[in-house]
Order: C-alpha cells, then sequence, then structure tokens
C-alpha cells in the first residue's frame, strides 16, 4: 500500500482519526480551536499531501485544488454542507469532494424542533425569570405566555432527508402540514405523510384528522404558524425569506432556521421582528459565522423572541464522534478519505457513496 499523507483542519474525533493512523497513513492533525489560516492549508497542499480533511470554516477553492494539482487526491468534508467548497473546480481537477449526508439527519430534524418549541413555549424567558428571582408568585397570565405548538399549522422549506425526519418527528403534535420544496415538487412525500396521520387518527392517537399539503412558499406563508426552513443554499435559496417572504407572514408566525444563514436576510428579518410583523425566530444559522458583535439580531429588545445557537443542530456526542461510518460524521469523513485513497469501488468516485460530485466521474 502506497504511503499516504492527511492534513486535517480540524479534530474532527480521536476515534475516527485513529482508523486513519491504524491503516499506516501519516496523519496531521491542526489542533487549535480555530481555523488554520488559508495559507497553511495552501502550504500542506503544495507540500504533496494526499487527502483534506475540512470543515465548514475552510475556503476550498479554486487555488487550493490548483496548488494540489497532481498530488490532491481527496477532499473530504466533516458536514453535509460543502457551501465552502469549489465543486466545479474540484470536478475539474479530478479531486473528488465527500461529505457527510444522512448521519446527521436525526439530530439536525430533532433540534429544529426542539427549537421551534423553546421559541413558542417561551421557555428561555421563562428560565431567566427563575435565575433573575423575579418569579413572585403563580398568575394565571403573567408575567407571559407562551405559544402551544399543538394543533397548529408548520410550513416545511425544503423536503430532503432533514426536512422529511423533521416533518416525521413532528408528527406527535396534531399539526397540518404545508410542504414547499423549490428543487422536487414534495407530492409523493405529502401523501406518505398524510398516510401517517390518517394511522395516527384511526388508532385514536390524534387530537383531530391532519393534513399534509405540497404547495408553493408563496401558498404556505400566509397560513404557516410555523416556517422551519431546511434547504441547502443555492443560488435559488440565497435569501428566499426575504423583505417579501416575511410581509406574507402572519404577526403570530416563527421562522426557524437550521439551514443555512444566508437563506434567511437577516436584515429584513430584525426589521419584520422589530415592527412585530412575525412573532418570533430561532436561528441556529447565520450569514455571518459566528454571529457578529453587533449584528441586529443581539438587540436586547428582540431576546424574548428571539433564540439564537451556535450552528449546534448537528451537534450530538453520536452524531459528530462516532467512528462508525453509518452512525456519525467522523466516521463518514474519514471512510470517504479511505475509499478514494485505497481505490475502492474499482477507485470510481462515482460509485462511491459519500462523494457530492458524483456526476464529475461518471463515466
Ligand atoms: C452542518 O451544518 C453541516 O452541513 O454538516
Amino acid at each position: 500500500m502506497p504511503h499516504f499523507r492527511v492534513f486535517a483542519t480540524c479534530d474532527i474525533g480521536a476515534e475516527a482519526l485513529d482508523r486513519l493512523r491504524r491503516r499506516g497513513f501519516e496523519l496531521e492533525v491542526f489542533e487549535a480551536t480555530e481555523p488554520p489560516p488559508k495559507s497553511l492549508i495552501l502550504e500542506k497542499v503544495r507540500q504533496g499531501v494526499d487527502a483534506l480533511i475540512t470543515t465548514l470554516r475552510d475556503p476550498i477553492d479554486e487555488e487550493v485544488f490548483q496548488a494540489g494539482e497532481g498530488t490532491l487526491k481527496v477532499v473530504a468534508q466533516d458536514a453535509v454542507g460543502y457551501d465552502n467548497i469549489d465543486l466545479e473546480a474540484a470536478g475539474r481537477y479530478r479531486v473528488p469532494v465527500c461529505h457527510t449526508a444522512q448521519v446527521l439527519t436525526h439530530a439536525t430534524a430533532e433540534f429544529a424542533l426542539f427549537i421551534l418549541g423553546c421559541l413558542a413555549r417561551r421557555t428561555y424567558p421563562s428560565e431567566q425569570l427563575v435565575r433573575n428571582g423575579e418569579w413572585k408568585t403563580w398568575h394565571p397570565y403573567r408575567p407571559f405566555l407562551g405559544d402551544e405548538v399543538t394543533g397548529k399549522t408548520v410550513a416545511v422549506v425544503g423536503t430532503g432527508r432533514i426536512g422529511q425526519a423533521f416533518a416525521s418527528k413532528c408528527s406527535g403534535l396534531d399539526l397540518d402540514y404545508l410542504l414547499v420544496d423549490p428543487v422536487a415538487p414534495p407530492g409523493e412525500f405529502a401523501a406518505r405523510l398524510q398516510n401517517l396521520l390518517d394511522r395516527r387518527w384511526e388508532l385514536q392517537l390524534a387530537r383531530r384528522q391532519c393534513r399534509a399539503r405540497a404547495v408553493t412558499l408563496d401558498e404556505a406563508l400566509p397560513e404557516a404558524d410555523f416556517v422551519s426552513l431546511h434547504v441547502p443554499l443555492t443560488d435559488q435559496t440565497h435569501h428566499l425569506i426575504d423583505d417579501r417572504a416575511l410581509e406574507r407572514m402572519k404577526p403570530s408566525t416563527f421562522l426557524i432556521n437550521t439551514s443555512r444563514g444566508p437563506v434567511v436576510d437577516e436584515p429584513a428579518l430584525c426589521r419584520a421582528l422589530k415592527e412585530g410583523r412575525i412573532a418570533g425566530a430561532a436561528l441556529d444559522v447565520f450569514e455571518r459565522e459566528p454571529l457578529p458583535a453587533d449584528s441586529p439580531l443581539r438587540d436586547p429588545a428582540l431576546a424574548g423572541r428571539v433564540r439564537i445557537f451556535h450552528h449546534f443542530a448537528s451537534a450530538t456526542r453520536e452524531t459528530r464522534l462516532s467512528p462508525d461510518p453509518e452512525r456519525g460524521m467522523a466516521g463518514r469523513c474519514v471512510q470517504g478519505v479511505i475509499d478514494v485513497l485505497e481505490g475502492r469501488y474499482g477507485g470510481d468516485p462515482s460509485r462511491m457513496p459519500y462523494v457530492a460530485n458524483r456526476d464529475a466521474f461518471a463515466r
């Protein structure tokens, strides 16, 4: 077996990385919590590493692929999203780009549901009240109430794996669904979900008979009590939720974003929140990450209605760290490196399960 060198821009988890070491791969890990400068990535690539393990924070652009021409054999991203990687350039330089689709579906979907609940039921203001010693007595409605989730209407925007898992996890809440997908019409999924809702009703497990409908975004927004975003970031989805979209929502609507920050026009969202045109937002992702200190989303006047998280949705011990490629992002990421470097699947990246730019290798 040839001697392979791998540079990881981040410690993605010891157990998974040990799988590479045990195969005799020479592995260098950038140990700091912050990402390495791009100049260091370029230096490693110019020195001839065979594989790069990357995260969302690393700009892997044309310059990187050019620097690695003839030596860089694979880029394995420890994330499902890869909007930091120039996939076209990767294809031109014949470098397969692996990612970690599927393993983070359920962690991300459950997080979206949980923050939806925290936002609507005001768990953060409630906890603050207790912690600040401001809980004086029990009262039917003072100092504030939350909004019930059960029985409302949710718009699921993006019905790929994560959107479908989110919808399925919501099914115990007797919601009506408005299913929106800008790319693939969710008719078939709507039918499957309707079956599940009907079955719950037949088994007397539901409070009411619920409906799932495939609709357009424009149709969904005026009706939805919750709008949950599950689309990838593309030219088509950039600022999908802009002034115009926010204008169509009800003042009682809550927005949940666990997809990508730029799907939401943040200044437009802040205006809508300040003017009371929507009820609140729970955001795990932002146009700029980490969220800048001067972001209007940090406005204390909005704190009761805006929940903000540190791009945390997939961050469970199991999903982030498991060395098992069927279970964890770390496992899937290193498996991508192994598949390419060891020439599995007949050495054909178009047949490798974790390659995002398979099309570039199709014969
Ligand atoms: C996280 O956001 C990911 O893309 O894995």
